[in-house]
């Protein structure tokens, strides 16, 4: 199929201006910002233990569109958020493009490594919108029972993020990987520009099943050198949000790059995302400066502090409401949910959120 000319009728139009955060990513401020939580659907939740429990392995759990749908669902019926994130991980790419992965229990995902450009060129596209279809039936069972007001984020690892687990074979370092990057520097190209094609495939195809908004993870952007950060960062995003947009133009995206917040000017003009995701390390004011008034930034609470609580929380929310003050800005963490976190505690994030502290 030829991706780059949508007929009308394919174009995706799902922006809806009475969901507060689709706005706030197109640039509006609000008096109170949006607020949802990376990982809000999660180990911290008993109810999604216990759904946990009845699927045996993860990536089966992420491809069963009924149980997803209600991971998914779980945190807006307990949180006042302006949004729900389908529940699904960023290796579902790596996987529906033939590579094997698993998830061990109490360690984390495994992969076969990829070591040469066999295995990038075995890499098959033309499959993935079918593997990935339990994803989009999930998508579509949400937008289905969400209140209209919320909106329902979809999303994909970045490029890079996603090569370095599919060459270190799970988390961990990125020792291997660099290494991979600078011995085989145009297999990483053509690996990069794979991923980056599957990423906006992957993205169009949540919005087409209900998605409002999208976010790109590049959860590894931390330890790439200035020198490497256009070619193994910048370029693969900016090609999956070209690919992206010919589809959905109007649909906003967020990129995270976690680490690498001192980069944000040049990740956001390089990219062309709308809204640019903030680390805990991040300084909120230093980033709105470099990225101008119109750019929406999410974050960043430190998930720590939320799992601590206490007064130590309050500040820490009414600092980011302050910094975050003089442009749009939409209130989340600066990492994911950690499963020690208390129920209490979420609710009363959000509360003083919304009382705009
Ligand atoms: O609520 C949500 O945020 C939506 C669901 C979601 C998951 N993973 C579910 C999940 C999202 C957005 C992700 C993204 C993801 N997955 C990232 C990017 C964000 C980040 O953390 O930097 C990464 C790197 C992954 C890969 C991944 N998946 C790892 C490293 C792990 C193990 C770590 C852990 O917390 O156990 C996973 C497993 C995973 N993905 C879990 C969940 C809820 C925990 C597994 C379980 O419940 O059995």
């Amino acid at each position: 199929m030829n991706k780059s000319a949508a007929s009308p009728a394919e174009l995706q139009t799902n922006h809806k201006p009475d969901r507060k955060l689709t706005s706030v990513l197109l640039g509006r401020k609000a008096d109170v910002p949006p607020v949802w939580l990376m990982r809000q659907a999660g180990r911290h939740l008993p109810e999604y233990r216990e759904l946990r429990s009845r699927n045996s392995s993860f990536l089966d759990f992420c491809y069963a569109p009924a149980a997803a749908a209600e991971a998914t669902l779980q945190p807006t019926r307990r949180y006042d958020i302006d949004a729900a994130i389908i529940f699904s991980d960023i290796l579902v790419i790596p996987h529906a493009l033939g590579r094997k992965v698993w998830f061990v229990e109490g360690e984390g995902p495994r992969l076969e490594p990829l070591t040469n450009g066999e295995d990038v060129r075995a890499l098959d596209l033309s499959r993935l919108e079918t593997r990935l279809g339990p994803v989009y039936e999930a998508i579509d069972r949400v937008r289905g029972a969400l209140e209209p007001s919320r909106a329902l984020i979809g999303f994909a690892g970045a490029p890079w993020t996603l090569a370095t687990y599919m060459i270190q074979g799970k988390g961990g370092d990125r020792v291997k990987a660099r290494a991979f990057a600078y011995a085989n520097p145009e297999v990483l190209d053509a690996l990069l520009a794979t991923l980056a094609d599957a990423v906006g495939d992957h993205l169009a195809a949540q919005v087409r099943a209900g998605a409002d908004v999208v976010q790109i993870f590049e959860s590894w952007a931390e330890d790439v050198p200035e020198a490497a950060f256009q070619r193994w960062v910048i370029q693969p995003i900016a090609r999956a949000v070209r690919r992206f947009k010919v589809h959905c133009p109007e649909t906003p995206v967020i990129g995270f790059p976690r680490g690498a917040s001192h980069r944000a000017r040049a990740f956001v003009q390089g990219t062309g995302v709308n809204a640019v995701g903030m680390d805990i390390g991040a300084d909120l004011a230093a980033c709105r400066d470099a990225v101008g008034a119109g750019v929406a930034l999410q974050g960043n609470l430190d998930p720590i502090v939320l799992a601590a609580g206490g007064r130590a929380l309050d500040e820490a929310v009414d600092t980011i409401l302050h910094a975050a003050r003089s442009g749009p800005h939409v209130f989340n963490l600066g990492h994911g949910v950690i499963p020690a976190t208390p129920i209490s505690h979420v609710e009363r994030l959000v509360a003083r959120v919304k009382a705009g502290s």
